[in-house]
Parts: C-alpha cells; structure tokens; sequence
C-alpha cells in the first residue's frame, strides 16, 4: 500500500532516496520520511503531507551518508501524522514497512512488559523494537530479521538498518512486494519498479518467505530459515509508465487483480474462523449500544451505495436488524425520521464525498449513531463518524472503483457478523462458518481472474452492442446495477441494471435480438426464479450471457456466453459475481479506446453537491 526505498553504495544516499519517494508518488500517500546512517548514527526526517513538505525539511535540516531507506505511508493504522510517519525507529534500528502486521497488539504488549515506549499508533513501530531487542541480545541485523520474521503474522515487506551495521540494510517479504536492484558496487531496494529504473535494469524479485541483505558488497538472497536463495538477476525493459502499473497496461485492470490482496488485508487481524469472533480495533462501540439498535440506515454515493444495498442484505440476514440504504444526495434532504437506537453507516472509498458526509451530519444530527465504511485513513467522514472500519484496499487510482467496492463487501459482511454477534442472533459456529466463507474468498477471486480470457473473448463478441441490460435477483440485484454502472461509466455504452424479476414491468419491451442481457443466476436461494427470468429475455430474442455457477449445464446449453465462478454461499456471492462484470467493462472499454483510468467527466472524489 505504502512505498519503500532504500539504497546503499558509494554516493551520498539522500538524493536517490528522495528521488524515488517522488517515483512512488502515483500510488497516494499521506506522509514520507528518510533515515539515513552514516559514522554518527540513524538520522530520520520524516513529515505528514506530501513530499514537498520533506523535502523542505531536508533543506532546512540536512542529512548525509550512502545508506538509507525511505518511506511513503499511506495510512492503515493510525492517522496520518509526523509520529505515524515511517521510518519507526527504536535504539540502533529503524524500519520502513508495507502490509499489516496481524498480530501487532500482542507483540506491543509482550514488548511494553519488557519496559519499550512506543512513540507511534503503527502496527510497524513493533518491528523496529524486535529487531532492537534481538540485537541487544547479540544477534546480527540479519539474524534478527530472521528471528522477528518467527513472531509477525500478517503481511509485510519491510527495510531495517541499524547503527551497529553500516553499509547493510535488510530486507524481508511477506506478501507485499519488493523488488532489488543490483548496481555495481551498490544496490536500491523498493516495493515497486519506477524507483529503481533510473539506475538500473537488473532487479531481484524476493519471493514469499525471502530476505535479503544488501551491501556495497553485494546482494545475498536468503529464506527465513537462512539456506541461500541463489539466483541470477533478470533484465526489466519496462518503461515507467508501465512500471507504475505493475506491468498492466491500466490502474483499473491492476486494481482489479489486487482485489484477492485487499480482501485478504481487510480481513487480517479481524477474525478468528476457528472460533467464530470478529473484533475491530476502530469501533469503540460497546456491545450494549448494538444490542440496543433498532434500525440501520446506510448512506453513499456511486459504487458505495451499491456495496450499501448489498450490505443491507448482509445486516438483515445476518443480525436481523431492519436496514435502509439511501444515496447522499437524497438522504440529505429528505428530511428523514432518525429513531432512537440508529445506527447510520456512511460508505465512502475517499471519505471525502460530500453528500456521504451531509448524510452523514444528517443523521448524527438527529441522534444516530455513526460507524463508517472508508478507504482513506483520516479522511473527513472516518473521523466525523463515532467508529469507523477501514477497507484494506490500499489506494484506488483508477477512477471506475473495483478493489474498494469488493473490499467494502468483505467490511459489511464483518460488520453484519459482529452485529450478530453482539445481538445474539447467530452462534459462534454459525459466525466461524461465514468466517470460513469469507477466508476462503481471496483464492477464489483468484480463480476468477485467471479465466479473464473468457470474458475477454465475451468483450470482442459484443463490443458493437448499444445497449445492454444487466440482471440479478436479491443480493445480487446490487451487482447487477454495479455491473452496467461500471460499463456506463469506462466505455460509454449504455447499460441498466435491473432486478430480474421486474423485467416484465418495462425493460423486456426494450429485448430483440440485438439486445446483450446478462443475468446473474448463480446457484442458490432464487436460481430458479432467476432462470425464468432468463428464459423470458432469451424467448424475446436477447442474446444471452449468463454468470452462473459451475457444474451448471443447463447455463451452458442456454446461453451464448458463460461465465461460470466457483461455488460458495450467498453472502459471499455478489462479491465474487462483480468480478467478471469489472473484468467485461474492463474489455469492452479497452476495445473501444476510451480512457480507462480517467474517463470523461468522472472524478474520484467528488467534493461538491
Ligand atoms: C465518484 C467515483 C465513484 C465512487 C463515488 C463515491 O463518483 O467516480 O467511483 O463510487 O464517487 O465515492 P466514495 O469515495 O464516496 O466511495
């Protein structure tokens, strides 16, 4: 989610250290910082705001030495802040970290019983004191790392240097990228190409489970366990641009393939599937409030408001408490009955859309209570809200939102289960087998996004199509809107979501054989309703595409084209049945030429009425 540099060799560190930040900056950030290490010690400059805002301090206070690392946050665990700030350091060491660190509440514990103040609310600042506290024990930065990396859980690539070490920095990947380039006599590391570009050509991928240390030296690639990892550097011809995109040619297709990462990084820390309890750390709200609750109203805008009318289904079902969902703009002037014991929650990817926030206002204002859903640390709605619960997707560069809507589902889900939890209407093992659903979700998203060719081969056949109408039934009535809202809005072709069993009102009159209708009929509780549907639009001459379940034969001898996603359960199922829909806006508007990332007058966060 953040970005990481580090660089050590002959040349003063600090202009490539900085240099790099600014290579990063594409991906959102919200603070930056250096440390630097030369005769003297650790030196750190680090500031909330945007790299300007460094580098003034830079100016004003400078630093020197060849070696490094650097850091740009993009806030998780707490507010972005100068203390939040990275890199976090304790005695000798200083760290920069990407990911989460799952477990982070026990180690601060077991670390604070051993007397260490910590001077930041990161879950990162607990790596810097293990690695402290295994070098005051004797060991080298590298066996530190290795030891450290026995006591994390969760996801993490991060940079140590130490005082005792100089010249070396560490580096260790758990599921978060990093990347190191072999120069001669020198070496830069980071979590993503375009820092590394403007020097060299010849980069290291660590793996899962790799560590490497750097040196003017040299690179020596190592598991955890400390057995060499030997390989030859490859040769990168992408050029920035690409490198940026992680090699895929926009944000949104890379935005959409990181969906099983965001999943997996909003659920982390939150759930224990064996025994079916799910805690927030950002939700200071007693179980006595939510068993009092009479009624939710949920308020967004776009995206979020469909993620919200899903989630609608999520909070009934599961906690059995009545729920409304509303777009901003209309919640905020309906003048709107708040009943004692309501529970607003606002869903906003920015937390920056002003009628999600005047919503939101509305509805504290007549004596809700607020829990919102939000991307951005900090952000205006997280922090107007009585408790909040961050989606994990890292930033959405892409304007079409993707990995927030998904991850949204995964919060609202979460969020449904702890409500039932607190109120009583689920048991623990009714709560551990949707916690299973949910852990089980990221790899079939994976799944999913490897037959992206089938749905590519459905874009080209129906790329000259007008109009096209999407429908879905119950729960995944949300996604049919959410998938003609994506097409809408990346390729310009017109398409309404519609709930399938009201085609008969109005849309069947639009259906002749020019007319693509995609149906939503995956296997469960109104597959088969949902399959008369289908038949009444394929009897009217629709060409029909399905996305189905698979083993559903009768799907394949129906319909022109499927798309057949894994089995799971219902609530888990709308978050996989967007994917292919992402994936066909996707294609058809790449077909089409239109500009994917920023497409014409969208904004990603919109600040006004
Ligand atoms: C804009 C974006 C949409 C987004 C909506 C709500 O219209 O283009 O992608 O869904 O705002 O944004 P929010 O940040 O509140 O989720």
């Amino acid at each position: 989610m953040c970005g990481i540099v580090g660089y050590t060799g002959p040349k003063q560190c600090v202009e490539a250290l900085l240099d790099g930040l600014g290579k990063l900056e594409y991906r959102g950030y919200d603070s930056a910082g250096i440390a630097v290490l030369d005769d003297g010690g650790i030196t750190i400059r680090k500031s909330e705001g945007k790299l300007a805002r460094l580098l003034e301090l830079v100016g004003r206070e400078p630093v020197a030495g060849t070696c490094g690392v650097g850091h740009t946050r993009w806030a998780t665990h707490g507010r972005p802040s100068d203390a939040n700030a990275h890199p976090h350091k304790a005695g000798a060491v200083a760290v920069v970290h990407n990911g989460i660190i799952e477990n982070h509440q026990a180690l601060k514990t077991r670390l604070k019983a051993k007397g260490r103040r910590f001077d930041s609310e990161t879950d990162t600042e607990v790596i810097s004191h293990l690695l402290d506290e295994y070098i005051q024990e004797g060991l080298s930065l590298a066996e530190a790392t290795r030891r450290a990396a026995a006591d994390l859980r969760g996801s993490y690539a991060f940079l140590a240097i130490s005082d005792k070490e100089p010249g070396t920095i560490v580096g260790a990947r758990l599921n978060c990228p990093m990347v190191v380039g072999v120069g001669d006599g020198e070496a830069f590391l980071a979590s993503d190409l375009p820092p590394l570009l403007s020097h060299t050509r010849e980069v290291l991928f660590l793996e899962d489970g790799e560590m490497v240390v750097a040196a003017p030296e040299g690179v020596h690639l190592t598991d955890f366990a400390g057995t060499p990892r030997i390989r030859k550097p490859q040769h990168i011809d992408w050029s920035p641009v690409m490198a940026e995109k992680g090699g895929y040619p926009h944000f949104m297709l890379k935005e959409i393939h990181e969906q099983p990462r965001g999943i997996l990084d909003t659920l982390a820390g939150r759930m224990l599937p064996d025994s079916g309890d799910v805690f927030f750390e950002t939700l200071p709200l007693p179980d006595e409030t939510l068993k009092r609750l009479r009624k939710v109203v949920i308020v967004a805008c776009g995206t979020s408001w469909h993620a919200g009318l899903v989630g609608k289904f999520m909070i009934e079902g599961l906690a059995r408490l009545p729920a409304e969902v509303d777009l901003g703009s209309e919640y905020r002037y309906r003048d709107p009955v708040v009943e004692r014991d309501t529970l607003c929650i606002p869903i906003s990817q920015s937390g920056e859309t002003a009628d999600t926030l005047a919503g939101l206002r509305e509805a504290r204002g007549k004596g809700a209570v607020a829990i919102s859903i939000c991307n951005v640390v900090s952000s205006t709605i997280a922090r107007e809200s009585d408790g909040v619960i961050y989606t994990h997707a890292g930033p959405e560069i892409g304007v079409a939102s993707t990995k927030a809507f998904t991850t949204q589902l995964v919060a609202l889900y979460l969020l449904a289960l702890h409500l039932a939890s607190a109120r009583g209407t689920l048991s623990k093992a009714g709560i551990a087998s949707h916690l299973q659903e949910l852990s089980e979700l990221p790899r079939k998203i994976e799944d999913v996004l490897k037959r992206e060719a089938v749905i590519a081969a459905t874009a080209r056949k129906f790329k000259d199509a007008t109009d096209f109408l999407y429908l879905g039934r119950g729960i995944s009535y949300p996604i049919a809107l959410e998938g003609a809202l994506k097409l809408k809005e990346i390729s310009y072709v017109h398409a309404e979501g519609y709930p399938a069993g009201e085609m008969k009102h109005g849309p069947i009159a639009l259906i002749d054989e020019r007319m693509p209708v995609l149906v939503l009929c995956a296997q469960g509780e109104t597959y088969e309703k949902t399959l008369s549907n289908f038949e009444e639009a394929r009897t009217r001459g629709g060409r029909m595409i399905a996305v189905g379940t698979e083993g559903d034969t009768q799907l394949r001898e129906k319909a022109e084209e499927v798309f057949l996603l894994p089995p799971c359960g219902r609530y888990a199922r709308p978050i996989l049945e967007v994917v292919p829909l992402q994936l066909l806006a996707y294609h058809m508007a790449v077909l089409k030429g239109t500009d994917v990332d920023q497409p014409r007058n969208l904004a990603k966060s919109v600040t006004v009425e």
